[in-house]
């Protein structure tokens, strides 16, 4: 196994010191950059790109040619899942992703198979190998998985939905039932991620993107409780390294101090939370990725420069010179200018060396 060249984004997550502070952005390979496209019209749709060894690997290597980042993202989705629990998933141009079968009765949950996530999701692994290989060390390579309530809000709603109607009737009327369905999607994802560990993913991010839409005690007991299961259940160490493990709630700040029970290496924050309150409130036990607002990236060099600074100068606030890794408090969008991602990607190293 080559020895990795730049490994500050996992030991900043494990909190060990640093020599500047790491960064890497969520939804890095994407629409916004003009490669991207032109990959994916090679491909011919979304779901081919990711189901294509050599595509899904030139695309995540993408924004790495692009931006000095300290890490690499599998290229893939959320839904893969449950596209292999038989959903299948497709997409309508501008409409966004869609499932053809959708689970809202008993029956629908007691259907749903057993996945093998080794073989039902072959083309992920494959693609896992592929991308630490051809990284040949440079930087490290982030698995990831949606958080079992976020994906059930897709395979009840059939789509992607402002309100989650379906998923709260479900909860509020027939709590028993979503029980079944997330404690499934919880098994389904551990085995998923510890595929991805197997395949040569060094660090797990658990995207919880719609945690935020519940009540304080449902988050807990329906979204936190099934991240707990998949954190206790995950390979946490390989080839004598510890393979860190991110939760990210988008909108989930307020809940810091119960998502630190769950024993998880680090936390991701959107924009809405203070980073400055956030680092006191966790004071060492994990470390915090975040938060910039996507939308920043929309600004000039000046306001970009701004906003990355002040957000380092919170970051560091309580004196910790280490645990923090900069990133985005959300997916970066198609609209950004791809010159732009450059201005927050060298700022953070450049600016943050003052506080370590
Ligand atoms: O970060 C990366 O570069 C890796 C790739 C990645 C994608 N999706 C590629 C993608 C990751 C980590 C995801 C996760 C994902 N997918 C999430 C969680 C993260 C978040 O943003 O909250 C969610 C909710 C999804 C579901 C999903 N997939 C939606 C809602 C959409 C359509 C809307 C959109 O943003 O485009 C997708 C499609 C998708 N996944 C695209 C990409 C690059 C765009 C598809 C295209 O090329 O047309």
């Amino acid at each position: 196994m080559t020895a990795l060249k730049n490994d500050r984004f996992l030991r900043a997550l494990l909190r060990e010191s640093v020599d500047t502070t790491p960064i890497w952005m969520m939804r890095q390979a994407g629409r916004y950059l003009p490669e991207y496209r032109e990959t994916r019209a090679k491909a011919g749709d979304f779901l081919s790109l990711c189901r294509n060894t050599e595509f899904a690997c030139e695309v995540t290597l993408q924004p790495l040619r692009r931006y000095d980042l300290d890490a690499a993202i599998l290229f893939s989705d959320i839904l893969t899942v449950p596209d292999a629990l038989g959903l299948g998933l497709y997409f309508e141009t501008g409409e966004g992703p869609k499932f053809k079968k959708t689970i809202r009765t008993e029956k629908d949950i007691q259907d749903l198979p057993k996945i093998n996530a080794q073989t039902d999701l072959d083309y992920v692994m494959n693609a896992v190998t592929a991308i630490r290989s051809a990284l040949g060390g440079s930087v490290p390579l982030i698995g990831f998985s949606g958080s079992p309530w976020t994906l059930a809000t897709y395979m009840i709603e059939g789509g992607s939905s402002k309100d989650y109607r379906y998923t709260k009737e479900m909860l509020y009327k027939t709590p028993e039932l979503l029980h079944t369905l997330l404690d499934h999607l919880a098994d389904a994802v551990i085995d998923y991620l510890n595929a991805q560990v197997e395949a040569g993913a060094q660090a797990i991010q658990i995207f919880d993107s719609w945690g935020g839409a519940l009540a304080h005690r449902e988050y807990i007991d329906f979204s936190l409780n099934y991240m707990q299961k998949i954190v206790n259940g995950l390979i946490r160490e390989k080839d004598g390294r510890r393979i860190p493990v991110i939760l990210f709630t988008k909108g989930g700040g307020q809940w810091l101090d119960v998502m630190l029970d769950t024993g998880a290496d680090a936390f991701g924050l959107d924009w809405t939370t203070r980073l400055d309150e956030a680092r006191k409130l966790v004071n060492g036990r994990a470390a915090l990725q975040g938060n910039l607002d996507p939308a920043t990236l929309y600004g000039s060099t000046q306001t970009i420069e701004r906003a990355v600074k002040l957000m380092l100068d919170d970051a560091y606030a309580n004196g910790e010179k280490t645990g923090y890794v900069a990133n985005l408090g959300h997916g970066i969008t198609q609209w950004v200018n791809p010159d732009m991602p450059k201005i927050f990607v060298d700022t953070v190293h450049e600016y943050s060396a003052k506080y370590l």
